[in-house]
């Protein structure tokens, strides 16, 4: 499998733990995604837009937590992590996951379209800036949507819901399972 992502060129040799299924074992190990997912509250039949999806650890499980009336919205602008992602999907036969190839700063979703946006292990990011995401979030939610946030690794970024609130577009409601949850203004 190592020499497919090399043959493929998608993925630095650094990236390469998180991409086998060791590597998604031992981070399920460490921190249990379902146990996340479940402190941003998703309800079955929602359409939640995932920011980010990388290797779909997030991406299965909230498919599952969303049930067949739910759709989920993987978006990544990298080809690599889209076409493992999109592997995964086919082999778990879900069919309420729409994987979309694109820059989220421009998402190309329609307005008020997403009850909530995953910010899952993505913020701070350098493709990221808060300063041109949070408003396209709050574009693409609906006007009682919610935002979801959590930070890899939790410690070392706590300027991050600050600026959250600093940008005025969301209200903070609540913290669960290392979730940090916002309302759209
Ligand atoms: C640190 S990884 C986290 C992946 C996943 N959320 C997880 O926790 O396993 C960050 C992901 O964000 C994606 N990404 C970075 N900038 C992006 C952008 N502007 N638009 C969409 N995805 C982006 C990267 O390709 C990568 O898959």
């Amino acid at each position: 499998m190592k020499n497919e992502y090399r043959r493929l060129g998608k993925f630095k040799d650094s990236e390469f733990a998180f991409q086998t299924s060791w590597g998604s074992k031992v981070r399920q190990w460490l921190s249990d995604p379902v146990k996340t997912l479940r402190g941003a509250d998703i309800k079955p039949g929602q359409t939640v837009l995932e920011v980010g999806c990388g290797t779909g650890f997030f991406t299965i499980p909230a498919a599952h937590l969303l049930g067949d009336q739910g759709c989920l919205v993987a978006m990544d602008v990298s080809s690599g992590f889209i076409e493992q992602v999109s592997r995964k999907v086919q082999l778990a036969d879900l069919k309420n996951v729409r994987i979309v190839k694109r820059d989220a700063l421009n998402t190309g979703l329609d307005t008020a379209s997403i009850d909530k946006v995953l910010l899952f292990g993505v913020i701070p990011f350098p493709l990221l800036p808060l300063n041109r995401l949070l408003p396209e979030m709050y574009h693409v939610l609906k006007p009682e949507g919610t935002l979801a946030v959590w930070l890899f690794p939790p410690v070392v970024h706590l300027w991050v819901p600050k600026s959250i609130l600093r940008s005025e577009l969301f209200t903070y409601m609540n913290k669960r399972n290392g979730v940090y949850n916002y309302r759209r203004c």
